[in-house]
């Protein structure tokens, strides 16, 4: 167990397409359990291998198991009830996701990621989503999602397609968040 370096923007690993996973081996399986740690040392609900510089389709995600529905649930509201332990861990592991099937339905929901730390914006996704991935045992599994859990796996997908969330808002926006976070992230250094 070890936590890695989560890279920022404008790092151009960001950008690459990440490769398929053909072996499952320990070595996939210590890495995936590296990720989930690096993931909650930050505090985030989601990761992708290549935010640690890893050029693997692997994907963690932790939004929570409640019985609250996720559909209607802002991150604020997520966070206070992951505060209140409302919400139990679910860490789900992820190798090879691919998206089946998306919703004609549209939803909107307030998106932040690792590798832009601080900065948010509400991102328009498909509302639920089929995906098809491989788990640690090497059994193949088909999730429905939606909610959160939908937002997640589509935002962590994105990454190993070298796609961020600011890619998916205005162009203006974009912008002013790239040449903010940029500053403050190459002035720390
Ligand atoms: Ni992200």
């Amino acid at each position: 167990m070890s936590i890695k370096e989560i890279i920022k923007v404008p790092n151009p690993f960001l950008k690459i397409i990440a490769k398929k996973v053909l072996v499952i081996d320990e070595n996939i399986l210590v890495l995936l359990d590296d990720m989930l740690d690096t993931m909650y040392n930050a505090n985030g609900i989601g990761l992708a291998a290549t935010q640690i510089s890893e050029d693997k389709r692997l994907i963690v995600m932790d939004c929570g198991l409640t019985n609250l529905e996720h559909d209607d649930m802002s991150e604020e509201e997520y966070n206070k009830n992951v505060e209140s332990n409302k919400i139990e861990p679910c860490p789900l592991k992820m190798i090879n996701p691919e998206i089946i099937y998306y919703s004609s339905n549209i939803t909107e929901r307030e998106e932040g990621c690792l590798s832009i730390p601080g900065y948010n914006a509400q991102v328009k996704r498909p509302e639920s989503i089929t995906v098809n991935y491989t788990d640690i045992s090497k059994n193949n599994i088909t999730l429905e999602a939606n909610g959160l859990l939908s937002t997640c796996i589509q935002h962590e997908i994105d990454h190993l397609n070298g796609v961020l969330f600011i890619d998916h808002i205005s162009r203006l926006k974009k912008e002013v968040i790239l040449r903010k976070a940029i500053k403050e992230f190459t002035n720390d250094k």
